[in-house]
């Protein structure tokens, strides 16, 4: 975690960019400090991917002030380009190559010279669990270890500041924590910067230090994922009850310490506010007990980050999941 002097990796002022009569980025401030990780996050179309790429100096914006690694965007691009690594959204390594000529090629590129590019590229395979796989052809690859030797390539000239471009899309939830843990470990070991996108708000947390979530190309929110989850309403407990008179009894126990309970009388369930922590569940518990009232079901609703951005935005994530999966349910049945 950077400090309050840390320099700046990215810093960005009114970046614009249009397509056409389509604007992409209306306006967007980006403040990302050196050795941290910041997701930007945001739904299909939301303009993540124009971010990096003019960022990482692929296409140029419209209008804004921007300043990479200490250099101004538009005026040393070369400069830029000599710290920075970028993955792409979209896997750029040769499927018709082996694993291993895929960074041969890119330490030449690179200019590592020849007995460096072999070292490079035997330790990167190494590292990222492909040593096995170094000389089969790329198109017999999984999704997983595509998207490591993706990141793999990027690494072949040690950059300082790591553009990720929803480094773990269409990867299953192991790959996904494999990624994780690579990523954290660039932070860590490296002290290297990673700007990534992503559509999943659990990536957000488990990986940024910061968190700015893009929509229709304006930043909706920034700051921390504890901060964005303080702007959603708290945590609580929904109890259900099998039967209408467990049901009010347990309305009448709760009134004596809540006024005004959050109920559905057909559904037989209450909700109370909560932490969510065993000792209050113990406590809500005891008191029902001692009232001789029995819950059939209880199930902890934490606000996450889903909660976060239907909260800022009044839409759920993906236009697929309006109605579930906009919070952890953890339920419990008796
Ligand atoms: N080269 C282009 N020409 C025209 N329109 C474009 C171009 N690139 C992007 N757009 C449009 O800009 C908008 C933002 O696209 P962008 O790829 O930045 O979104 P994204 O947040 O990366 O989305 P996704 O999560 O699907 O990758 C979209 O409406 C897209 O159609
Ligand atoms: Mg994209």
């Amino acid at each position: 975690m950077a400090g309050l002097n840390s320099a700046s990796a990215i810093s960005a002022v009114g970046l614009r960019k249009s397509y056409g009569e389509k604007l992409v980025l209306d306006g967007v401030d980006l403040e990302v400090v050196e050795g941290s990780v910041f997701a930007l996050l945001g739904p299909n179309g939301a303009g993540k991917t124009t971010a990096v790429q003019i960022l990482s100096t692929l296409i140029g914006a419209d209008g804004g002030r921007v300043r990479v690694a200490g250099h101004d965007l538009a005026r040393e691009p070369d400069a830029v380009r000599s710290v920075i690594g970028v993955t792409g959204q979209f896997s750029a390594v040769d499927g018709l190559l082996s694993g291993r000529e895929n960074l041969r090629l890119m330490a030449d590129l690179r200019h590592l010279g020849r007995a460096a590019g072999r070292a490079r590229t035997a330790e990167l395979l190494e590292r990222f669990d492909l040593a096995d796989a170094a000389d089969v052809l790329v198109s017999t690859y999984s999704g997983g270890m595509r998207r490591r030797l993706d990141l793999a390539m990027t690494l072949v000239g040690d950059p300082r500041l790591i553009f990720l471009d929803e480094p773990t899309t269409g990867l299953d939830p192991r790959s996904r924590r494999t990624m994780w843990e690579i990523i954290r470990g660039l932070v860590a070991d490296q002290g290297v910067t990673i700007f990534l996108t992503t559509q999943y708000l659990e990536e957000a947390d488990q990986l940024a230090d910061r968190i700015a979530v893009l929509d229709h190309g304006k930043l909706v929110a920034e700051g921390t994922a504890q901060e964005l989850k303080r702007l959603v309403p708290g945590g609580h407990v929904q109890l259900r009850f099998a039967d209408p008179a467990a049901f009010r009894a347990a309305v009448g126990a709760l009134s004596h310490t809540l006024e005004d309970i959050p109920r559905d009388e057909d559904a037989l369930t209450v909700q109370v506010p909560s932490d969510g922590r065993v000792r209050s569940l113990r406590a809500l518990l005891d008191l029902l007990d001692a009232q001789s009232v029995e819950a059939e079901e209880l199930s902890v609703h934490t606000p996450d980050l889903d909660d976060v951005f239907l909260a800022l935005t009044g839409r759920p994530r993906t236009p697929a999941n309006t109605d579930t999966d906009t919070a952890t349910e953890k339920a419990v049945t008796r």
